[in-house]
């Protein structure tokens, strides 16, 4: 089979976002390589069903060992695959445990970005860099909505790592003339979302109580408020800034924020419970300190790249709740 000249290389293949990056950059006729650690499981769920498809695996889909701390391992897979386009998705991505492992968390966030972006300068060929940005560098937002020039003022490890390794790819940009982006995404959700972020624990919870799996679903705070869209959309926002003719960064999100006690009550009306019978408070999943006013303005990525979301917060809200009750129903 002849090789697709676009050739992309993601580090966070296994995530949530770099799943459906990779169905999205395979549909393009991407050549897709990833990069994996090891774990003691092999199956790695999210892209399983890539990895069986012998269509694609060896061909059009390759898998590398390698971890974010291990420069040398990196730089030979950087060179060998010879990216066009090089997706940097990896890193612990939960904000709470960040709290409890601030070291390690700003190490695979910052150092490890620092590290990639010197690799890449080094390259022979131009390489197209997508950092994943968060809102979480905005923490304490001086002023909202969010855009691309509000001033950075993290509340967490995961915050402050971010912020910095933001400045060091708008640094890299603006010094050594690289094509790099921020992507600076606000929360995404989906069916694929780690099951111990609040949007999937909720369908998780709903739909489990639904089934008699479980009498009670245990969060924290409650009045939290997130900018939530969809995963799928957000993925096809990273590959528009690669497509552009110039980098820069880009604000994506939806514009409209909800707290966590209406994501409770939207899910449970799917399964058509009362949720104040089944919810329980608990402060261990209350964070030191949390971000406030979070919600994005994605003017510049619309009018710049024509990106818009597809979904809204309902619909999303019933997807997960539904893939949960499937998933289930597929088990029994
Ligand atoms: P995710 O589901 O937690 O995936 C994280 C990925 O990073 C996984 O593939 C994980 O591998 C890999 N990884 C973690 N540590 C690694 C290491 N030391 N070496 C190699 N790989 C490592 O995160 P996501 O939701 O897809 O998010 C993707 C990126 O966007 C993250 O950097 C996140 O911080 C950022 N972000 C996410 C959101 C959001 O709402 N989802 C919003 C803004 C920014 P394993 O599968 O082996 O664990
Ligand atoms: N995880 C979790 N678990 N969060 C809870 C719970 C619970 O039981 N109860 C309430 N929450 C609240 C958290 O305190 C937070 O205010 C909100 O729900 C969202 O928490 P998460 O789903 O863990 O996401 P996050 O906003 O902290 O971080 C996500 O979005 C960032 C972008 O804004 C992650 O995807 C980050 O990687 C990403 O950068």
């Amino acid at each position: 089979m002849k090789e697709s000249k676009k050739v992309a290389l993601i580090t966070g293949i296994t995530g949530q976002d770099g799943s459906y990056l990779s169905e999205l950059l395979l549909k393009k006729d991407y050549t897709v390589h990833g990069i994996v650690r090891r774990t003691s499981n092999l199956l790695r769920s999210r892209i399983e069903h890539l990895r069986r498809d012998e269509k694609l695996y060896g061909r059009r889909l390759f898998l590398h060992y390698g971890d974010l701390s291990d420069s040398t391992t990196l730089r030979r897979i950087i060179s060998e695959v010879s990216p066009t386009e090089m997706y940097h998705l990896a890193g612990q991505s939960h904000v709470g445990l960040s709290f409890e492992i601030p070291e390690s968390t700003c190490e695979e966030t910052g150092m490890a970005t620092l590290r990639l972006l010197e690799i890449v300068r080094a390259q022979p060929s131009p390489v197209k860099f997508y950092h994943a940005s968060s809102a979480e560098i905005f923490g304490d937002a001086s002023a909202s909505p969010q855009t691309e020039n509000t001033p950075l003022r993290p509340t967490s490890p995961y915050g402050c790592a971010k912020a910095f390794a933001t400045q060091l790819a708008r640094v890299y940009r603006q010094s050594y003339g690289l094509f790099v982006c921020n992507g600076i995404l606000y929360n995404h959700e989906s069916p694929r979302r780690g099951e111990n972020f609040v949007t999937r624990k909720i369908a998780r919870g709903a739909a489990r109580i639904a089934r008699n799996l479980d009498d009670e679903l245990v969060l924290g705070n409650l009045e939290s408020r997130r900018d939530w869209g969809r995963a799928q959309d957000y993925v096809q926002a990273m590959w528009l800034m690669l497509q552009h003719q110039t980098a820069d960064d880009y604000v994506v999100a939806t514009g409209e924020t909800h707290s966590v006690r209406e994501f409770v009550d939207a899910a449970f009306a799917v399964v058509g419970l009362p949720w104040e019978k089944y919810v329980k408070h608990d402060s261990l999943f209350n964070r030191p300190t949390e971000p406030v006013r979070l919600v994005g303005c994605s003017e510049k990525i619309g009018k710049t790249l024509g990106w818009k979301p597809a979904g809204n917060f309902a619909q999303l809200v019933r997807e997960m709740v539904e893939a949960e009750l499937a998933a289930i129903d597929s088990r029994q």
